[in-house]
């Protein structure tokens, strides 16, 4: 199925030059007033949030896009999302060859995890992963976070190229009013930083849809 038109440029890039800017206007002027023509600005790095405790301990036989299906078992429970963006450096440009995973709880706040009695539906795969394609796009088929154990909503991410793991952070939904209540949340004090992982999950014919760009540095 192809991918849809993902959003055109990600402008969350401010706080960088902002940054600079104090030293920037005495010293060095020319950083103030941004790139020079045709050279592209910095994108501004996803922020990084803590694992959790509930990583699989063993990844599920099916671990593919698809979240709402597991083997032959279908998933019936929650709202379907789709969850999509580009994977890209500072630079704009696509990662190549980076995998994104992500794992979640089900629609009754459990995991695919011991830690949390393995308790969640068999049905839900609970666990994804996909490697980018050419422009650096994932695309996931997963159900809307819900809350657990006074935790916002939210979706479990990792951004891995090889062996190497360039990202752990947590997707927040927009406007959920849980958000104010999520210590993690509430522990990112930078605006632009709460706007990068928090996103809308947006109504489309068949569920919803979140955009969720990355920049990593590799
Ligand atoms: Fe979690």
């Amino acid at each position: 199925m192809p991918l849809p038109a993902l959003p055109a440029s990600n402008t969350r890039r401010g706080a960088l030059q902002h940054g600079l800017a104090a030293t920037a206007l005495v010293a060095l002027p020319a950083l103030w007033f941004g790139p020079r023509a045709g050279q592209p600005a910095e994108r501004r790095l996803t922020p990084s949030q803590t694992e959790g405790p509930y990583y699989p301990v063993r990844l599920p036989d099916d671990h593919d896009a698809d979240l709402l299906r597991s083997g032959a078992r279908r998933y019936q429970h929650g709202q379907p999302t789709w969850l999509e963006g580009q994977v890209t450096d500072p630079a704009g440009q696509p990662l190549r060859g980076a995998a994104v995973e992500i794992w979640q709880c089900d629609h009754n706040g459990r995991y695919h995890h011991p830690g949390d009695g393995n308790q969640a539906d068999p049905d839900f795969q609970g666990f994804g992963r996909v490697s980018v394609d050419a422009q650096g796009r994932y695309r996931f088929r997963t159900l809307r976070p819900v809350t657990y154990g006074g935790r916002a909503p939210h979706i479990h991410l990792k951004v891995k190229l090889g062996s190497r793991e360039l990202l752990t952070t947590q997707v927040y939904v927009q406007g959920e009013p849980r958000n104010e209540r999520d210590m993690l949340w509430r522990s990112i004090r930078n605006e632009a930083d709460r706007a990068a992982l928090t996103v809308p999950f947006e109504p489309v014919s068949d569920g919803l849809l979140a955009r969720f760009p990355i920049v990593v540095a590799a």
